[in-house]
């Protein structure tokens, strides 16, 4: 229905409901393709710390303003801005940042979702098994230049999300997220264990978080600031969105904290799951995006057992991947139910289907047609990178920074505070917390946005 009431809508059926769905929605590729990788390629121990500080200092503070909004209003980003702004304010266009933002990010997102799903099938089938290290670079050549392998992942994998979103709040966001969170957590610890007992544990554990002051770089604070937008899902409505369907005695600030601490954590132990693996086997670690989809495999393959724990890692990766792909395409569905009185179904379906086809010229990105790597040649960048920079290092931030100004500046102090206290034990943290988003959180984001567009600071 249009404007759509609150019961209408749905709601999380349990406080642990909404707090899995949100840390499924943060915990995702982010956490075990990327941030492992960036660690590596950062030097390690200093670049977690500051990632720390991020999360702490400017994503939670923004989490919390996001949350806020959309328990408030009990809409979507686009009509949650229009009620607290005005229809035709510009602040709206916060809003169509976000539906933006849930095409573009997913598009790409899901390709490499796709990759994942399919390095669960080459791990089942054992086509993985006993190969050479170059064998298994040229393997993943191969799926992310053959653009009919990407392209039937990247549907399958679209196809599993649609199925989910359309399932509701209730039946879908939330029975997804207790099934899948659980199970990759048992995973996770499972092959955390293994990673363990190997002789490189002690070497990734130091390089994990031994603190070196002399790694830390202007680059590596702006890289560490922007994939904390990244990871824990801020700037595009996807907090709003399942803050929408929050009731309204829920306490916003402790489950912003659990959010995000379980994200953090997740990503820590990523790390303390694939460096003891690729640091035993002895191959290079500052690999950059080949270290999940090449390197681990080469690790894999010199171990016992390695098919059994590649076929874990991956339905982890997958299941990570899945429940934040859920919280996207949820940004975009809910436009419609909202704003266009569509059912679920329908509107699940349309902008499910868009995506995909918005997807394909990222899934040919390395296939040589236009868009791949005849597109690279002409006008010297792919349409995947073109896609994923725009959407993730401008238009993240850029969202964050207005909901931030937003919150802090433009929302009545009566609806904040209110909504900062609802069932909440930190009420005392309310001011800290505003003095926070208002002066320091901008001029952070600020930084990270003008790097993205060529003017660096530091
Ligand atoms: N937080 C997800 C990850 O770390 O993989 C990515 C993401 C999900 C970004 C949902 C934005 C979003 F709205």
């Amino acid at each position: 229905m249009a404007g759509g009431d609150a019961k209408g809508r749905g709601t999380w059926a349990s406080g642990i409901g909404f707090i899995l769905a949100a840390a499924g929605s943060a915990v995702g590729l982010g956490n075990i393709w990327r941030f492992p990788y960036i660690t590596a390629e950062n030097g390690g121990g200093a670049f977690v710390l500051l990632y720390l500080g991020c999360i702490a200092l400017v994503g939670l503070p923004i989490m919390i303003a996001e949350i806020m909004i959309g328990r408030s209003t009990q809409k979507s980003t686009v009509s949650a801005f229009r009620q607290l702004a005005g229809k035709k304010s510009p602040w709206v266009s916060l809003g169509w940042i976000g539906v933006l933002c849930g095409y573009l990010i997913l598009s790409f997102y899901a390709v490499v979702a796709g990759w994942a799903l399919h390095y669960v099938v080459r791990s089942v089938t054992g086509a993985l098994a006993g190969k050479s290290a170059d064998q298994l670079q040229a393997a993943f050549t191969q799926l992310s230049t053959d653009g009919g392998q990407s392209i039937l992942a990247l549907v399958v994998f679209m196809a599993l999300t649609m199925a989910m979103v359309m399932g509701g709040v209730e039946k879908g966001l939330e029975r997804w997220a207790r099934i899948l969170m659980p199970a990759l957590l048992l995973m996770l610890v499972g092959l955390l264990v293994y990673s363990f007992t190997l002789s490189g544990f002690g070497e990734a554990f130091r390089f994990v978080f031994g603190f070196h002051a002399h790694d830390l770089t202007g680059a590596g604070v702006l890289e560490a600031l922007g994939h904390s937008f990244f990871t824990l899902s801020l700037g595009m409505g996807a907090m709003l969105t399942y803050g929408s369907y929050l009731r309204r005695d829920t306490d916003i600030v402790g489950n912003s904290i659990a959010i995000a601490v379980l994200d953090t954590v997740i990503a820590l132990l990523a790390c303390l799951v694939i460096f003891p693996i690729t640091f035993t086997a002895g191959i290079e670690t500052a690999q950059g995006p080949g270290l999940v989809f090449i390197s681990l495999p080469i690790a894999f393959s010199k171990m016992a057992g390695g098919s059994i724990l590649a076929t874990v890692f991956f339905a982890l990766l997958s299941f990570a991947a899945l429940t934040s792909t859920i919280s996207m395409l949820e940004v975009a569905t809910s436009y419609f139910i909202d704003e266009r009185g569509w059912s679920r179904h329908k509107a699940t379906l349309v902008s499910g289907s868009a995506i995909t086809l918005l997807g394909i010229p990222s899934a040919l990105t390395g296939a040589t047609v236009f868009f791949g790597s005849g597109m690279k040649e002409r006008f010297g960048r792919d349409w995947f990178s073109l896609v994923s920079d725009f959407s993730s290092n401008i238009l993240l931030p850029l969202g964050g920074f207005g909901i931030a100004l937003f919150v802090a500046w433009k929302v009545g102090d009566r609806l904040r505070h209110d909504e900062f206290l609802a069932g909440s034990s930190f009420g005392k943290f309310y001011r800290l917390w505003l003095g926070v988003l208002r002066f320091f959180v901008p001029i952070a984001v600020a930084l990270v946005f003008l790097k993205a567009i060529g003017i660096n600071i530091f």
